[in-house]
């Protein structure tokens, strides 16, 4: 089996459960706050992990607690961290997220070691060992994009999960065999609101920029759409209760880079990043929160059966 690999952020996720979301100048009470390891390029990696993919992560930590620990979750998931560095300049990556009753959640993150990924890092790889290339905009853009480049020379799949919305650069989404916008960052890069179906669609047209390329963008519980060579079309989420819905993308991604690399049809991966997206909204937190291949299975089966 090909490797995922991912070339990302390392956070440490502090959440805070609120009733609403703070409103300027407003100091709220929470409960007890909730340490859990996370950032996207991590949980991805775990995501992809949990769903039986052989998944190595490049990246950084600060020489600190919480780069020991998240190291630790890592190793823990049965990601290769050979090539996670210790950054001795730098803090590891934090991330606060507030959680609203309701589930509206605003997330915040200091950079810390993760804005230091450099190309440098990237050659140690051993690309003929690769078969998926996740990446995210968490880490510099030129990281990303040399990843990107040095994955295409490879003859390596890329999956480019343009999050968080930071005015990504064309050249780079172009790069991408497959990119997995959320709502917000679809409509940020597409420049085009999304309030439907129909707008998400004409927002992933714009952004498809090759043939070759797919663009799906994701729509939490009203599903996705996907627009590639046979044209655009709606696929509906599978129904399940809402806890949290942090993560939720990453392991819809995860998943779908697993399954790709286990070489796996496109439609087949698919089905499996819907279900693990699905689950992952069921539990409190990013990485607790990410399923396992039998779950994902097992909700795929419960869902075939009505
Ligand atoms: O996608 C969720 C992640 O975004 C969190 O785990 C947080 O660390 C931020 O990177």
């Amino acid at each position: 089996m090909h490797h995922v690999l991912v070339v990302g952020s390392i956070n440490m996720d502090q959440i805070f459960r609120l009733d609403h979301l703070p409103r300027p100048g407003e100091t709220m009470l929470a409960g007890d706050v909730i340490t859990v390891p996370g950032g996207k390029g991590a949980n991805q990696a775990v995501a992809a992990a949990r769903m039986g993919g052989r998944v190595q992560m490049v990246g950084r930590l600060g020489a600190d607690p919480f780069g020991r620990s998240l190291r630790a979750a890592l190793i823990e998931a049965d990601v290769n961290v050979a090539h996670v560095r210790e950054d001795e300049t730098a803090a590891t990556g934090v991330a606060l997220i507030l959680l609203a009753e309701g589930r509206d959640n605003s997330i915040i993150v200091a950079s810390g070691a993760n804005m230091r990924v450099a190309s440098a890092d990237l050659d140690a790889v051993d690309w003929a060992a690769v078969g998926v290339l996740l990446v995210q905009l968490e880490i510099p853009f030129a990281t990303v994009g040399e990843a990107m480049r040095r994955a295409r020379a490879a003859g390596v799949t890329v999956i480019l999960d343009p999050a968080p919305s930071r005015g990504c650069p064309a050249d780079l989404l172009a790069l991408a065999d497959i990119l997995t916008p959320n709502e917000t960052e679809a409509s940020d890069l597409a420049g085009l609101p999304i309030n439907d179906i129909a707008s998400a669609m004409a927002a992933a047209r714009r952004l498809r920029s090759s043939d070759r390329q797919r663009v799906i963008v994701k729509l939490g519980g009203q599903g996705l759409v996907l627009c590639d060579a046979d044209g655009c079309r709606h696929l509906p989420a599978i129904p399940v209760p809402v806890v949290d819905t942090t993560a939720a993308g990453d392991a819809f991604c995860g998943a779908l880079a697993a399954r790709l690399a286990a070489g796996a049809a496109f439609d087949d991966a698919l089905r499996y990043a819907i279900a693990a997206g699905a689950l992952a909204v069921t539990v409190l937190g990013a990485q607790p929160s990410l399923p396992t291949l039998a779950a994902v299975e097992a909700l795929l089966r419960r869902a075939a059966a009505g």
